[in-house]
C-alpha cells in the first residue's frame, strides 16, 4: 500500500479518488482534519476496505512510527501542509508547526522505517513530497518560466515554510540517501477546492450574490493546472521519477487574475444566468492587496514532459468548464464547508 498524508484536503482527495480509480492497491490516508481538511471529499470511499483513514498529525513521530510499522507502505507522499497564504500573512505559526515541523518529523520516522528494510523492498520504496513553485518567488513580466535551477526566493510565511520542507527533503536525501522525490507545482483549481481560494471564493460569492473581491489591480499572474493533472503528474513521478530530482509541474496557461474572474463571470452568466439578466461582472470589487503579493508564477514543465513523458489533459477552457459545472452540481457540499469558522474566516480576511 502507499500511505498518504493530507488526504483529505483538495489535491490529497483528488489523489486519493484517482488512484483508487485506477489501481486496486490500498491507501492509508493520513490526516488531521484541520478547517481544510474534510471527510465528505472522500464519502464515495465509504466502506471501501481499499482506503483506511487515520485522523492524526504528521508531526506525531510516535503514531507515524507505529502506522508505518503496522502497514508497511512501498511509498508515502507529503500532501499535509497548511496551504493558504492569505492566512500564513494573519498567523504563520501553524505553518511553521506543520510544514517544516511536520515535515521534519515524517522524514525521520519514514528514515527510521527505510533503514529497516531490505532488499527489494528497501530498494523499491520512495518518499515524494508536494510542493509550490511559490518557494521560487515572483518573476518579472518577461523573465522565463521557473526552472528546477530556479533559485528559492520564498516571499510569504507560506512559501518560506514550503521552502523549508523542500531542503529538509533534499537533505534527508543528500545526507542519508533516503529516496525522495519532490514535485513542485503551479496553481491548481477543480472540484474539492476549499472556497478561500480564488476560484471557487468567486463561484460561491458570486452565486450568493456576494462582492468578488480582486486584490489590488488584479494583473497578478498565476499558472492554472487543473488538479488530476497534477495527481497525473505525482503517478508518473512516482512511478518513474529518478532519485532526489525535482520535478515542476505546470500547464502553460499563465493568467492574470481578472481574467479568471471575468471568464468565471462569463461561465456563470452562460450556465446559471442572474434572475435580474445582469452579469456577474458587476460583482467585481477591487479591494486591498495581499501584502508582498508575488506578481507572476509560471512553470516551465519541460522537464517532466521531455524525461517522463507527462502531459496535462485539460486545457484551461476545458478544466475551469468542468470546475464551475462541478460547484453548481455540488451546492450541498459547498453550504457544508461554509461553516461557523469559514464565514469567520472571510469576515476577518475581507472586512
Ligand atoms: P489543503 O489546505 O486543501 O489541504 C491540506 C490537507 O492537509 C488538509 O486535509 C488538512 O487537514 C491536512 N493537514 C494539515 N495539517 C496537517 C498535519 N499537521 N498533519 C496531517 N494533516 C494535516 O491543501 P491543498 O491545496 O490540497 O495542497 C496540498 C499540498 O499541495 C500542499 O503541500 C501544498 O503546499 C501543495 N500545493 C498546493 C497547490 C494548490 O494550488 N492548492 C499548488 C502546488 C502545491
Ligand atoms: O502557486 C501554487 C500555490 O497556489 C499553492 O502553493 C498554494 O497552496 C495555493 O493556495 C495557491 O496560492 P495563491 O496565493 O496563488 O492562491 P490564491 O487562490 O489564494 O490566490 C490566487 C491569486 O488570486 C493571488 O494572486 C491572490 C488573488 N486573490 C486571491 C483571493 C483569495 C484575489 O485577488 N482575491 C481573493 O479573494
Amino acid at each position: 500500500m502507499i500511505l498518504v498524508t493530507g488526504g483529505a484536503g483538495f489535491i490529497g482527495a483528488n489523489f486519493v479518488l484517482d488512484w483508487l480509480a485506477q489501481t486496486d492497491e490500498p491507501v492509508l490516508n493520513l490526516d488531521k482534519l484541520t478547517y481544510a481538511g474534510n471527510l465528505e471529499n472522500l464519502a464515495t470511499l465509504q466502506g471501501d476496505p481499499r482506503h483506511v483513514f487515520v485522523r492524526g498529525d504528521i508531526a506525531d513521530g510516535a503514531l507515524l512510527q507505529r502506522l508505518l510499522a503496522e502497514h508497511r507502505p512501498r511509498a508515502v507522499l507529503n500532501f499535509a501542509a497548511e496551504s493558504h497564504v492569505d492566512r500564513s500573512i494573519h498567523g504563520p505559526e501553524d505553518f511553521i508547526q506543520t510544514n517544516i515541523v511536520g515535515t521534519f518529523r515524517l522524514l525521520e520516522a519514514v528514515r527510521a522505517y527505510w533503514g529497516s528494510l531490505e532488499g527489494e523492498a528497501k530498494a523499491a520504496f520512495r518518499f515524494l513530497h508536494v510542493s509550490t513553485d511559490e518557494v521560487y518567488g515572483s518573476l518579472a513580466p518577461a523573465e522565463p518560466a521557473f526552472t528546477e535551477q530556479h533559485r528559492y526566493e520564498p516571499n510569504s510565511p507560506y512559501s518560506a515554510s514550503k521552502a523549508a520542507s523542500d531542503h529538509l527533503v533534499r537533505a534527508y536525501h543528500h545526507t542519508y540517501g533516503l529516496p525522495v522525490l519532490t514535485t513542485n507545482c503551479s496553481n491548481n483549481y477543480g472540484p474539492f477546492h476549499f472556497p478561500e481560494k480564488l476560484i471557487p471564493l468567486m463561484i460561491v460569492n458570486a452565486l450568493a450574490g456576494k462582492p468578488l473581491p480582486v486584490y489590488g489591480d488584479g494583473m497578478q499572474i498565476r499558472d492554472w493546472l487543473y488538479v488530476k493533472d497534477h495527481c497525473s503528474a505525482i503517478r508518473r513521478v512516482l512511478a518513474a521519477g529518478r532519485l532526489g530530482e525535482v520535478y515542476n509541474v505546470g500547464g502553460w496557461n499563465e493568467k492574470p487574475n481578472i481574467e479568471i474572474v471575468l471568464t468565471l463571470c462569463a461561465l456563470l452568466d452562460e450556465l446559471r444566468p442572474r434572475p435580474d439578466g445582469k452579469s456577474y461582472r458587476e460583482q467585481i470589487s477591487y479591494v486591498k492587496d495581499r501584502p508582498g503579493h508575488d506578481r507572476r508564477y509560471a512553470i516551465d514543465a519541460r522537464k517532466l514532459e521531455q524525461e517522463l513523458g507527462w502531459k496535462p489533459a485539460e486545457t484551461f477552457e476545458t478544466g475551469i468548464r468542468k470546475t464551475v459545472l462541478w460547484y453548481l452540481d455540488h451546492q450541498e457540499w459547498v453550504a457544508h464547508v461554509q461553516s461557523g469558522a469559514y464565514r469567520d474566516w472571510v469576515s476577518k480576511q475581507y472586512a
